[in-house]
């Protein structure tokens, strides 16, 4: 990033996501939400259960253009009208990156404004704060590729308290739903499934749960329900009751890990505050876990608004805004970093 003059913060930022497999853009003039658009790709990927990249690559292509024109006519806003253009540029798929992050260098060029590239994990991170001032707090960032429990001292102040060393939350879910011959993503189905099963029925490993770090690790509770499944006779695992009990024991698993470890961090750094963000936190028993928690250890708790969950352009812009208004840009010779940490 480079200095520049300290910009108003009533700023227009237009933003893209393409990091993974939804294509966003958004319009943000100061605190307020001119245009948020996304297209999810999710029928493109269901049938190889999984995202793949030259799949995506090729949809945000295809996507980016009408979804652009979308947004500024929603918001009203010519592209003169915009002060700066954002980007994520990681972490991410390389493939996927460099289409939104090409786009928005070439419309700061063409409109010789300043270009920001923006790391996902910010946006998530400060998603539950969108439109208003960040106070400090523990994170908790659970979404298909990553799973961050980070202290916040500020905006841009960040210590990575713990991660998983596995699999992360997201993937958990997308993994047991395959096993399980559920769709893609995994997520919403097991909740779906979970709210009408019996999270008793199954006792599954709380891997780390009581680790003396503040890591996570999911891929041997996916192994659990790999075993268990062989080892249940085949009409039991067609019976809808059966795997509603398994979408709620592994549900009720990974929601006692994420709540447990959350609050252990933020009484060892003596925080005031919880927060909760990524694609995962769209889970409503999560939420609700967190909510309770931190209401009885007596901590504020803060979600992302369900919409700025799973990616999405919004959560982009606000990070951009936040860089912007304290007179930073990025050089758009500044690379994509598949890899880019939060804390480096
Ligand atoms: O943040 P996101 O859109 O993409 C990444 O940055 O990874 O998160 C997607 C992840 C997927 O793994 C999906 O299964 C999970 O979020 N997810 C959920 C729910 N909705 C989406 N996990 C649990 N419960 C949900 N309701
Ligand atoms: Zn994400």
């Amino acid at each position: 990033m480079t200095a520049s003059s300290v910009v108003s913060r009533m700023s227009t930022i237009l933003a893209l996501e393409t990091s993974c497999d939804e294509t966003a853009v958004a319009v943000l003039r100061g605190q307020e939400l001119l245009a948020s658009e996304v297209a999810s790709q999710t029928a493109a990927h269901e049938p190889y259960g999984g995202v793949v990249p030259e799949v995506a690559s090729r949809n945000h292509l295809l996507h980016l253009p009408r979804l652009l024109d979308r947004a500024v006519a929603s918001a009203g806003v010519s592209l003169h009208d915009v002060d700066a253009f954002a980007a994520t540029s990681g972490p991410g798929l390389a493939t996927s990156l460099m289409i939104g992050t090409s786009a928005a260098k070439g419309l700061a060029l063409g409109a010789g404004k300043p270009y920001l590239a923006i790391n996902h994990l910010e946006g998530h991170l400060l998603s539950p704060f969108f439109g208003t001032e960040v106070q400090p707090n523990i994170a908790l960032v659970v979404s298909g590729g990553h799973t961050l429990l980070v202290e916040v001292k500020e905006a841009g102040a960040y210590t990575l308290l713990g991660r998983t060393v596995d699999d992360a939350a997201g993937e958990a879910f997308d993994k047991v739903a395959k096993l399980l011959g559920l769709g893609y993503p995994g997520g919403p189905e097991i909740e779906r499934r979970a709210a009408a099963g019996d999270p008793m029925r199954f006792a599954l490993p709380r891997t780390m749960l009581d680790s003396r770090d503040h890591n996570f690790s999911f891929s041997g509770l996916k192994t659990a329900v790999r075993y268990l499944i062989a080892k249940l006779p085949p009409d039991t695992m067609r019976s809808d009751e059966t795997r509603n009990d398994l979408c709620a024991s592994f549900q009720a698993t990974v929601l006692e890990v994420l709540v447990r470890k959350t609050l252990k961090a933020a009484k060892s750094c003596n925080a005031k505050v919880v927060t909760l963000s990524g694609g995962v936190s769209c889970n409503k028993a999560l939420r609700r876990e967190m909510q309770r928690a931190c209401e009885r250890a007596g901590l504020g708790f803060l979600a992302a608004a369900p919409a700025m969950t799973t990616d999405n352009a919004a959560m982009i812009a606000f990070a951009a805004s936040l860089r912007f208004s304290s007179g930073y840009s990025s050089p758009v010779t500044e690379e994509i970093d598949p890899n880019l940490a939060l804390v480096r």
